[in-house]
């Protein structure tokens, strides 16, 4: 069939007249379908801002458009039966997520939950299906910041999740108590089933996107992530505090030991911007660089600290938050992704 699309065409008018391109630039690294510079710069002038070669992405566009499968793109896949997960929690029939990240950090409050959420924003609002599943069993923190209240139901095939505003897919322990504040008192086996069983039973139907959110530490949580689920890769949360570092390089390690892949590094609560545009390295200096050594992982963003990312998170409406360093996060994750892969 024909070449419909040329290099000179706009971005936008290229998603909306072939809405399954979007997965392509997207799987290029090519995140301006949803941003505004998608509204007036061409496929060439796109793929020249981000480095990509022209003449590859747009083969696939074509194929895209031609409703032919496309090379480039990471092939849907099946829920795995095996790695530990018993098989009635692998009953998903119809389900198929593409790619399975992990938010960790070893330190607590470093905003792991903050990341997840803002990837999970990030992405659902390029078009892609996202899924988030609270692997923090015991202190749950994403209802509350996306102000989900409902609870799951039942599905054809397990548990139905609700969602967000955006049509985010949220499973979450709080979900299951009659009240938020009621203790979830487990030992470290029962975390694991527990994770294993959000995973398996949750009807999460097709995902581009499952993000894990997970506690601190290096125990229970996390390592029933690494070691039961496909995860395609981690997102590492720090702080510039060097006492948040040294707690972080022993969860780097962890991921390393386990042969997980780190996909990039997220430094939040970097500094407080001042009035006169001064930054204020409250908790230190930035140890970005340092981790980014550490790990060969790039820092996809430092995020200042924000006073309306705490009212957001606590008034539920973290879908609302916008800013420059949240758009750079999101496309350098986009990208690191990619480059992961
Ligand atoms: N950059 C920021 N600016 C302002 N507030 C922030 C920022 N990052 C996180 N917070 C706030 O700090 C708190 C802790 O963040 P978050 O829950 O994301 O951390 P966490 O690492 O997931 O914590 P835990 O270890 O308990 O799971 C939250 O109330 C959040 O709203
Ligand atoms: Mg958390």
């Amino acid at each position: 069939m024909a070449n419909q699309i040329t290099a000179d065409m706009i971005i936008h008018d290229v998603v909306s007249t072939y809405p399954e391109t979007v997965k392509v630039f997207q799987g290029h690294g090519l995140p301006c379908t949803a941003c505004e510079v998608g509204a007036r710069e061409s496929v060439a002038g796109g793929a020249r801002t981000h480095s990509l070669a022209v003449e590859p992405l747009l083969a696939d566009l074509n194929r895209a458009a031609n409703g032919e499968p496309v090379v480039g793109l990471k092939p849907e896949r099946k829920m795995p039966t095996g790695k530990g997960i018993p098989l009635q929690m692998a009953g998903q029939t119809g389900g198929k997520i593409r790619n399975v990240v992990a938010v960790m950090s070893g330190k607590g409050g470093v905003g792991k939950s903050l990341v997840t959420g803002l990837l999970a924003i990030a992405l659902q609002r390029q078009g892609m299906k996202v899924g988030i599943l609270d692997g923090d069993i015991t202190g749950p923190s994403i209802t509350r910041m996306f102000g989900i209240s409902a609870v799951p139901t039942k599905g054809a095939t397990g548990m139905e999740p609700p969602r967000s505003q955006l049509g985010i897919k949220i499973i979450s322990t709080n979900m299951f108590l009659s009240n938020t504040t009621d203790p979830v008192i487990m030992r470290g086996p029962m975390i694991g089933t527990a994770i294993k069983q959000y995973w398996g039973d949750t009807d999460w139907g097709q995902l581009d996107y499952l993000l894990i959110d997970l506690p601190p530490g290096t125990s229970d949580a996390p390592l029933t992530v690494m070691q039961s689920l496909p995860v395609d890769g981690v997102v590492i949360v720090s702080s510039p505090q060097l006492l948040a570092i040294d707690i972080v390089k022993k969860c780097i390690k962890m991921v390393q030991r386990l042969k997980g892949k780190i996909i990039g590094i997220v430094e939040n609560m970097a500094y407080l911007p001042q009035p006169d545009g001064a930054h204020m390295e409250i908790f230190g200096p930035s140890q970005g660089a340092e981790l980014v050594v550490t790990t060969g992982a790039p820092l996809l963003a430092q995020l200042p600290i924000d006073p309306q990312i705490a009212k957001l998170c606590d008034d539920g409406k973290i879908e609302d938050y916008q800013s420059a360093e949240f758009t750079t996060l999101a496309a350098n994750f986009i990208k690191a992704v990619k480059l992961a892969r």
